[in-house]
């Protein structure tokens, strides 16, 4: 781990009877209740947190717990605020937390001094504010202003240079915390001479945002299998028909870069899908090679020739790193190649590593989640580590505390 963790919190860095701003990524799902209420519909980020939270608060320190959710674009929206964020951690937590409206300014200041150690406060979404995105130094400033020391544990964010995550960092002394530790470490076991061979599985809808991922993982895996609706920007780079699939036209030159490509992973595309005209799950469909998919019919999801093949190889696969759904797996029967890949990955003594918010979904809707080694809770931030990427909320943590 070469970026510091909370066990660098030594000395005159000791987090007792300090104020700890602590960044973390809170941006979850959010729903009405039946009484209309806004409440969290998934609280997987939060429970990431708690032990980073509970070893900072058993050692004696007062928290100051920051998050983005949604993407106000930097002005407030009472839909988007972390007051329901706030009353779900304390229920994890079993401990009273306070909620701030706002991120900075006096009352933050004023809340913050009456801190005593063990107390948990919770601040208004970052987002409210457009320097956060544009990683205004005033705002970091700010932010900053209340707090003694930086922790850093929001992983699903570590690939945004914003404010709290590469400003505050710059002012404050800062050490990530136990979730980004454990993330991190995920991905280099993953990624860094991983036990061969390695398959590594690629979906979801766009090709766009992933090319880097694409070429990253063609020099790293021995085996790329590709599914779900980028398969059908492949399938038409080829020459072949999609009927009324999705195509990433943008993308189809690069795609035709990459098929041409002879170097590096043995790419596995679809050689059957399920089609049928309306993602519905009355909608009747038909099983057809990849040639046969035809106007109005669109490709939702591999068909059972494919999953054989991607179930053969992650079988006989050591690493398996698996990012983005197979076909439509909100809906049945388009579920059918994600769920059994999925399963085929949990039940293959290997070491899998699984990122994306889609593909995490995936999982739990597979009942997989306790049998791969790591779920990352990371979207674009486990794409960006797939890609190689060294995610600027990790490097602002690298060298010695307090230099
Ligand atoms: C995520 O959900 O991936 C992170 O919270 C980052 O959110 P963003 O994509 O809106 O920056």
């Amino acid at each position: 781990m070469d970026v510091r963790t909370l066990d660098d919190l030594v000395g005159d860095f000791a987090p007792g009877g300090k104020r700890i701003f602590v960044r973390v990524d809170f941006n979850v799902p959010l729903e009405r209740d039946a009484a209309g209420a806004i409440v969290v519909a998934d609280e997987r980020r939060i429970a990431a947190s708690l032990p980073t939270l509970r070893w900072l608060l058993e050692r004696g320190a007062a928290l100051i717990v920051a998050s983005h959710v949604g993407r106000p674009e930097g002005r407030p929206d009472p839909a988007l605020s972390m007051k329901p964020i706030a009353d779900r951690l304390a229920a994890l937590l079993g401990r009273p937390v306070g909620f701030v409206p706002s991120s900075i300014g006096e009352t933050v200041l004023a809340r913050s001094s009456r801190l005593q150690p063990g107390d948990v406060l919770v601040l208004e979404n970052l987002r409210f504010h457009d320097g956060e995105e544009a990683c205004d130094p005033e705002l970091a400033r700010a932010l900053a202003a209340p707090a003694e020391l930086y922790v850093n544990d929001a992983f699903g964010t570590c690939h945004r240079a914003h404010a709290s995550v590469t400003g505050v960092p710059g002012i404050l002394p800062g050490v990530a915390g136990r979730l980004v530790e454990v993330e991190v470490a995920a991905f280099k076991k993953a990624m860094h001479e991983p036990a061969r061979p390695v398959v590594a599985i690629l979906g979801g809808a766009k090709i766009g945002d992933k090319i880097g991922t694409i070429r990253h993982l063609r020099k790293l895996a021995d085996h790329l299998l590709i599914g779900g609706g980028m398969a059908c920007t492949f399938q038409r780079a080829q020459g072949l028909p999609v009927g009324a699939s999705l195509v990433d036209i943008a993308a189809l030159d690069v795609a035709r870069e990459i098929l041409a490509e002879r170097d590096g992973a043995q790419l596995h595309l679809p050689t059957d899908w399920i089609i049928a005209k309306e993602i519905s799950s009355s909608a009747p469909y038909q099983i057809v090679p990849l040639d046969e998919v035809a106007d109005p019919w669109r490709a939702l999801d591999i068909g059972p020739r494919t999953i054989n093949e991607f179930v053969g190889l992650i079988k006989e696969s050591a690493t398996v790193l698996w990012n983005g759904p197979m076909g439509v797996f909100e809906t049945p029967p388009f579920d059918r190649g994600t769920l059994e890949v999925a399963v085929a990955i949990a039940e293959h003594p290997c070491v899998s590593l699984v990122g994306g918010g889609d593909t995490a979904r995936a999982a739990k809707k597979a009942r997989v989640v306790d049998r791969l080694t790591h779920v990352s809770t990371g979207g674009g931030a486990s794409l960006d580590m797939l890609s190689g990427i060294d995610l600027p909320g990790l490097a602002v943590l690298r060298g010695r505390l307090g230099a």
